[in-house]
């Protein structure tokens, strides 16, 4: 009998989330994957989370729901001028964002998550190496301003990240009379993280949501895509988390393509009916991508 498993992201809608044997953030996905003896892997996520477990796991078949599951750090970034931009930096660590495709990541010499980049990146300035990161440039910057560095940065953008905005987050915390926090994912712009009391990947926002002990009365203010609201409200439903503001104030910021997911869109594909099946990838570029990706799952196992 076929062994389905289905991977799923925070960002998946609740009803998602619940059709999942796991639910975990890119590291956690890419580790899944690893670890996986599933003839296939149903991934509820986007292209790139699926292309990378297939390429770790290159013998079972990867499917992800929804074919226009992309993200925007990849289709704003042109690998041609990407290569162009490697090479003009001959003597650096190319250190790529998971957030790319297979043939970014064939370009890269780590790959990193929003959870290991910050011990990544120290442990390469330790070897007295020089960096250039890609493709976010609002993580980029933020670890640039936050550790002294000066890497040079590709220039791409989580589209709902890059929507949250410092001056609608001040009037909110003006707001708030009381006791209040924000927290934040790294792909938000500068300014908000510089408002931010603590700065994570999705699975650390989730931990210190649960781990949180202080006034309960406090407002909660998180700075990333709206699904994982639904996690951290399940796991402290004591606390008042409310998502950040984008530009318009408005608290409603959500990634389309995570979103395409769909209970219907899951169900075809655990039964092999429906979604893309990630058997597209050249032998060459899964060869050179996964240099990268096994030195960070080293790194970071
Ligand atoms: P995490 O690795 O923190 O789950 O981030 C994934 C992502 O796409 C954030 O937008
Ligand atoms: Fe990409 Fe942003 Fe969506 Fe994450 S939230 S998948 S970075 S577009």
């Amino acid at each position: 009998m076929t062994k389905v498993v289905t991977l799923a992201h925070y960002y998946t809608i609740p009803e998602v989330q619940q059709m999942a044997d796991r639910v975990g953030d890119s590291l956690d996905l890419a580790l899944f994957a690893k670890e996986s003896n599933a003839d296939v892997i149903v991934l509820a996520g986007v292209k790139f989370m699926a292309e990378t477990a297939k390429m770790i796991n290159p013998k079972a078949r990867v499917i992800i729901p929804d074919l226009g599951s992309t993200c925007s750090l990849v289709t704003m970034t042109d690998i041609v001028k990407l290569k162009q931009w490697r090479e003009s930096y001959p003597d650096h660590v190319h250190v790529a964002y998971i957030n790319s495709s297979a043939e970014h990541k064939a370009l890269a010499d780590w790959t990193v998550t929003s959870r290991n980049v910050d011990d990544i990146i120290a442990h390469i300035y330790s070897q007295g190496k020089q960096i250039i990161y890609s493709p976010d440039r609002n993580m980029g910057a933020y670890l640039n301003f936050q550790y002294g560095y000066n890497m040079p940065l590709w220039s791409a953008v989580c589209e709902v990240h890059d929507k949250f905005n410092k001056q609608a987050l001040d009037e909110l915390l003006n707001e708030i009379v009381g006791e209040k926090y924000v927290i934040a994912h790294p792909e938000s712009p500068l300014p908000v993280l510089q408002q931010s009391d603590y700065i994570g990947s999705t699975s650390q926002l989730l931990s210190w949501v649960k781990n949180y002990s202080g006034n309960p009365e406090a407002v909660i203010l998180v700075a990333t895509e709206e699904g994982i609201l639904y996690n951290m409200r399940n796991a402290r439903p004591d606390l008042q988390i409310q998502q950040a503001p984008i530009y318009t104030g408005c608290k409603c910021n959500t990634c389309p393509y995570m979103k395409l997911n769909t209970v219907e869109a899951v169900k075809a594909a655990q039964n092999q009916g429906g979604g893309l099946e990630i058997d597209y990838l050249s032998e060459e570029v899964m060869e050179r991508a996964i240099i990268p990706i096994n030195r960070m799952l080293s790194f970071s196992a």
